[in-house]
């Protein structure tokens, strides 16, 4: 399947979007304490610009940058706060694109592991190539001052074989794709490629078919990184 455009054609908001619900209720939570009024956001992998449907449902009036390369870009959301600007492009082409205004925060809501599938190589090889792309990104469009928040799905620690594929197998029937738990980020490895401890960490099971939360093994996780602890960190190696 080409990442770039599995994503192509599929009604986004009606169906995938209203199954991630906990996540994006987590990522509102954070962002309600995190953003305010005139910040600058970039949503990447936003799809149909769902970080500008979440900060205009919190009423916060922000600018909101979707980089996003697939069709979903086109449905346009209705929004009364935010300012928004969707850019159909993936991260890897936004690398070399001017970006209007320097964020407040960059925001990256369950797309990681999807950014970093486009690598089309091993599972690792393709984390350490969304790595440098990712750095490079915060270096050149995030503020000093900025955040990083990503919220991620993952499955519940120590899950073992069995109960993944069991949940592969609904989460294929749902969603219409599933991934291996090697394929998906844990917090240990974001904060490796952030080369920072998150500032703020939750988590929650995410029940996509609606049953109780306690019996998926499905995790909707979400981490505040702060790009002043990054460049503390590259200050430290470059006195070394
Ligand atoms: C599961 S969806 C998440 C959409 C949205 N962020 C949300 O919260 O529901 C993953 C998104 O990542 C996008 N994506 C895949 N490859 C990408 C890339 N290389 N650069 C940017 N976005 C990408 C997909 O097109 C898709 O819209």
């Amino acid at each position: 399947m080409d990442n770039i455009t599995k994503f192509n054609g599929v009604d986004y908001t009606n169906t995938f979007a209203a199954r991630i619900g906990v996540m994006h209720e987590l990522v509102k939570e954070v962002l309600s304490k995190q953003i305010s009024n005139w910040d600058h956001v970039i949503d990447i992998g936003g799809g149909p610009g769902m970080g500008a449907r979440i900060i205009d449902s919190l009423g916060i009036t922000a600018s909101v940058v979707n980089i996003e390369p697939s069709t979903t870009i086109q449905d346009v959301p209705r929004l009364l706060h935010v300012k928004y600007n969707p850019m159909q492009m993936s991260l890897k082409d936004a690398l070399n694109v001017r970006i209007p205004d320097p964020a407040d925060c960059l925001l990256i809501v369950s797309a990681a592991h999807e950014i970093a599938l486009c690598n089309n190589s091993s599972a690792s090889k393709n984390k350490e190539i969304f790595s440098s792309e990712i750095n490079q990104f915060i270096r050149k469009n995030l503020k000093p001052e900025g955040i990083i928040v990503v919220g991620f799905p993952n499955y519940r620690e120590r899950a073992s074989p069995a109960e993944i594929a069991k949940q592969r197998r609904i989460t294929e029937s749902i969603l219409g794709h599933s991934h291996p738990p090697e394929e998906l980020f844990t917090i240990e490895e974001l904060s490796k490629i952030f080369g920072t401890q998150p500032s703020a960490y939750i988590k929650r099971p995410m029940n996509i078919d609606g049953g109780k939360p306690d019996d998926t093994i499905l995790m909707a996780n979400v981490a505040v990184f702060k790009k002043m602890d990054i460049s503390d960190r590259i200050n430290k190696i470059d006195r070394i």
